[in-house]
């Protein structure tokens, strides 16, 4: 837009007021007899006929200018280099997840600076911390979005570069914190964590992720189009349905990241009771908005500034009297006062 805007509205200024000069110019020339009347009037005819092409032109090179921004843009994903997986190999051990000493960056910015975490198959752990101080990025990390620059995540002990991309993904279920919702009909949205699930079984996640009954009362029921990226409902139906799709995967290891952020408390509390049913016994990752939701986690981590402060236990940390003291006063006065 901003490569096409000045030169199309100079255009679109200029290009209508031709008569402006056509006419005393042409009513100069006729006078001095240079010009014959009948020509001057087919100039003005022209003139005036000329300008609707010319606009059309105009406008085709807004589209040439949009479509070289689009190529570009598949280009960037077609150049991008490709993730370095095994075609075969086995599944890990376990579910215990480590993270060594990992150092990532997004282009030249580094955002990780050595984050070590051991994260117990079974275990639920929680992240907490201030916006930007990575969280999200470890999420990523750990679901295998991204690759560690030095250092390594491993899986059950497996440095997962060397797990095949598919083995991989059938252990972590991700609702990411920008959750996706593809234009298409609500079931078949939740149906996407396990294609070869029955309509039952969609319905019964969606039951336990606290979606029924909105669902229900949308127009079409499990069968509303949700609109393109999910557009035609709210940020907390999105969340919900995401969890939903989650839960349906059933995988061994589940990554929350701030995933009832929207959620009104009411419904946050249902979430939560249900999600933590489904994830017992399972490596649960939570990446908490509300501190109050995660004080049951084994073991939390305070991140700031792309390193691990502090961790321990909800008590363990209170003692501290750090960060996260800090932060669950704030996070108890904002409770009080709404
Ligand atoms: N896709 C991205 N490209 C470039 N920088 C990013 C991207 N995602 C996050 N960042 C940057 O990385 C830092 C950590 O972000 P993030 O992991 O999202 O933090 P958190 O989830 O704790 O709020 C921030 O400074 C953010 O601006
Ligand atoms: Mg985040």
């Amino acid at each position: 837009m901003r490569a096409s805007i000045i030169p199309f509205t100079f255009a679109m200024v200029i290009m209508p007021a031709t008569m402006v000069s056509v006419l005393p110019i042409g009513g100069l020339l006729v006078r001095s007899g240079s010009l014959s009347s009948q020509d001057f009037v087919t100039v003005i005819i022209l003139s005036v006929g000329v300008i609707t092409p010319i606009i059309t032109l105009m406008s085709y090179s807004d589209d040439i200018r949009t479509m070289g921004t689009i190529v570009n843009e598949v280009r960037s994903v077609l150049d991008a280099p490709e993730m370095e997986r095994p075609a075969e190999g086995e599944a890990p051990k376990d579910c215990s997840i480590r993270l060594n000493d990992v150092h990532f960056s997004y282009k030249d910015k580094e955002v990780l600076h050595g984050i070590t975490m051991d994260i117990p198959a079974g275990s639920y752990t929680a992240l907490v911390g201030p916006s930007g101080s990575g969280k999200s990025t470890i999420a990523r990390l750990i679901a295998s979005l991204w690759d560690a620059d030095s250092g390594s995540v491993t899986l059950g002990g497996t440095d997962i570069r060397k797990i095949p991309q598919e083995i991989y993904s059938d252990q972590i279920a991700f609702v990411s914190q920008d959750n996706y919702l593809f234009n298409m009909s609500v079931r078949e949205n939740i149906r996407l964590g396990k294609p070869s699930a029955s309509d039952e079984e969609v319905e019964k996640a969606a039951r336990e992720s606290g979606c029924h009954d909105f669902i229900m009362s949308l127009e079409n029921g499990y069968d509303t189009m949700v609109g393109s990226s999910g557009g035609h409902l709210s940020g907390g139906e999105r969340q919900r349905i995401s969890i939903a799709r989650a839960m349906l995967k059933a995988a061994p290891v589940v990554i929350l990241d701030e995933a009832t952020a929207y959620t009104d408390p009411e419904n946050e509390a249902v979430i939560q009771r249900s999600v933590s049913k489904l994830t017992q016994g399972k490596t649960l990752i939570v990446i908490a908005h509300r501190l109050s939701t995660i004080t049951g986690a084994n073991k939390i981590y305070v991140i700031k500034d792309g390193q691990v402060e502090d961790s321990g236990t909800h008590e363990e940390l209170l003692e501290h009297h750090g960060l996260y003291e800090t932060m669950w006063n704030l996070h108890m006065e904002v409770k009080d006062n709404g």
